[in-house]
């Protein structure tokens, strides 16, 4: 997949700017401030309609404007294709090819990237919650139906919550509470199927690009931890009984204590979790080798490869795991963004597309 022409109107501090795309490598290069990262932001938008650093989209229009508009066009498979996000507030339009979607899973995945920045590292160092995100993210690259039994489960639970936190004195609750629990029921075992699936998938891919990147004598594993079960035929076994037995205690707390919001995905090094006892490079390590399978799936079930965003990670890597990067992209002429201060230019020393980004401005150099 390429992308090739994009244009950003009062997206962040662009005013207005088209910017043409090569395939292989291209450089955003400019001192920090300068608008690069919103570049890689805006392509991200386009592709997911969410951005990965707000939660309101408000926060994306150029002060002082009211709306922002992005557009680009892809090629897929060796066809065209043409995206398009406009947004004020209360208004959001996303169309492909000049027709509006109306959901946003029919319109995830048409064009899929992997984004690489430094704060992915918390994919391992941090709470559940980013690697449940991360898996999500992933899944809805290929299966974008995942996003809609996710807006299905968490709108169950925060109805469910909004039941517990009312009088817990009414006679009704009981059986009010068997209603929704039936609800996620039928949501959480697709959500619990997919992302077992889909971590056995990344393991598999994982594990041989961890020996080659880091050392063949150290082993990493990824397994699914939902409901407390490591195996999905004994947590879907138990869910219904797990949600009955929870009731007591979720009327106490006012809260839906199990399911798949509460899930984890266990990232291991030599049987230990590497969230607390791996080191600095064996955790940055781990995070590359997540996105590399990620490029690796979703080439496996799209048929090419997408592109791919790199922000500020190439500084972030050492000497032979940079390289390891930069051969990877070359093998096969994968299409990549990387974002760099002047600075690290050196680098890179073979063939590229230079972009400067200055003030919210871009042109190219060579
Ligand atoms: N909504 C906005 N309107 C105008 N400028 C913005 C907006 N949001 C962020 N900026 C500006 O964008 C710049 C940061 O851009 P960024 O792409 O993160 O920089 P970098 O080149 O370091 O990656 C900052 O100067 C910030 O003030
Ligand atoms: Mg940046």
């Amino acid at each position: 997949m390429l992308i090739k022409d994009f244009y950003l109107r009062h997206f962040r501090n662009y005013q207005e700017q088209k910017i043409e795309f090569q395939p292989g490598i291209n450089l955003l290069a400019g001192p920090n401030g300068q608008g690069k990262t919103n570049v890689l932001e805006g392509i991200y938008y386009l592709l997911t309609g969410k951005s990965y650093r707000v939660k309101s989209e408000n926060e994306l229009i150029l002060w002082g404007e009211k709306n922002f508009y992005l557009q680009a066009s892809f090629d897929v498979m060796n066809r065209m294709i043409k995206l398009e996000s406009y947004y004020e507030t209360g208004k959001k339009v996303m169309k492909i090819n000049q027709f509006a979607s109306k959901r946003l899973s029919d319109y995830v995945g048409t064009v899929n990237a992997v984004f690489f920045s430094p704060e992915d590292l918390n994919i391992v160092k941090s709470s559940p919650q980013e690697r449940r995100r991360f898996l999500d993210l992933l899944i809805a690259q290929v299966k974008p139906g995942h996003i809609s039994i996710l807006n299905s489960y968490l709108k169950a639970i925060r109805q469910k919550n909004n039941l517990l936190k009312r009088d817990k004195s009414t006679n009704s609750l009981r059986s009010q509470i068997q209603a929704w629990n039936e609800e996620l029921v039928e949501f959480g075992t697709k959500i619990l199927t997919n992302r077992w699936q889909f971590t056995e998938i990344l393991n598999q891919y994982c594990r041989p690009i961890f020996n080659n990147i880091f050392s063949d004598q150290d082993n990493m594993e990824l397994f699914y931890f939902g409901l407390g079960k490591k195996s999905l035929s004994e947590a879907l076994e138990i869910f219904p009984d797990l949600l009955e037995k929870k009731m007591d205690q979720e009327i106490e707390k006012k809260s839906v204590l199990i399911g798949p919001h509460r899930d984890d995905l266990i990232i291991n090094l030599n049987g230990r979790p590497a969230k607390i006892f791996g080191s600095q490079g064996q955790q940055r390590s781990l995070v590359l080798c997540l996105k590399l399978a990620e490029m690796e799936i979703i080439r496996r079930e799209k048929e090419e490869y997408p592109i791919l965003l790199l922000d500020d990670v190439l500084s972030e890597l050492d000497e032979f795991r940079r390289q390891y990067l930069l051969d990877y992209i070359h093998i096969t002429g994968k299409q990549t963004i990387i974002t760099m201060t002047g600075a690290d230019e050196k680098i890179i020393n073979s063939q590229k597309s230079v972009f400067r980004v200055s003030n919210g401005k871009i042109w190219r150099e060579q």
